[in-house]
């Protein structure tokens, strides 16, 4: 059990079981993408963790990329607009897998394709941590997928609890009760 703040986590998918399935996930990547030079597009900050060890796994001929999501209220609307920053690979006609640590709302995911499938590229696919299927709210696509979770809070491996907890090796789990 570990306390960050004012919450307490316990251990919910420990590092070997992470790599385990992370390694699973690169192999399909690696039969999926051969011969595709891929564009891999790590979204920062959550996936950091991740990103590297799938990437570690990947053999196939690649590039990797990490871009950052901001979130604005843009005039005229009342919803919050994520616009994606840091983005200077030309994306025409390449194959980009997105990388992410997790797909929640999946409103976040469907933002990112729209913005990423402007710069007209061949194909686009995501490869995803954690999927809550509960939580799901929007139509994305989701292609690879490590873990399906319940709807219950997690940190560690990249994700964090008011920008702590990003630095665990392993998975946690908000504690209920
Ligand atoms: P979505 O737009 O609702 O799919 O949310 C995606 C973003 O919410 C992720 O990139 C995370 O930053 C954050 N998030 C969602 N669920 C969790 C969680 O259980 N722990 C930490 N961050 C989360």
């Amino acid at each position: 059990m570990i306390q960050i703040k004012d919450k307490t986590f316990e251990v919910f998918i420990p590092e070997a079981g992470l790599a385990e399935k992370v390694a699973a996930v690169a192999e399909r990547i690696n039969r999926d993408y051969e011969g595709k030079n891929p564009v891999f597009v790590a979204v920062l900050n959550g996936s950091f963790m991740f990103a590297a060890d799938l990437l570690k796994k990947i053999r196939i001929p690649c590039e990797i990329t990490f871009v950052k999501v901001a979130s604005y209220h843009a005039m005229h609307s009342t919803g919050k607009v994520k616009e994606l920053i840091g983005l200077t690979e030309d994306l025409a006609g390449r194959h980009v897998v997105v990388v992410e640590d997790i797909v929640d709302t999946g409103i976040t995911m469907e933002q990112i394709l729209a913005q990423l499938r402007t710069h007209r590229p061949a194909s686009v696919k995501t490869a995803v941590l954690l999927f809550k299927p509960e939580a799901l709210q929007r139509d994305v696509p989701l292609d690879y997928v490590c873990f399906e979770i319940a709807n219950r809070f997690v940190v560690g491996y990249g994700l964090d609890y008011d920008g702590y907890g990003r630095n665990l090796a392993s998975l946690y789990v908000l504690r209920e009760g």
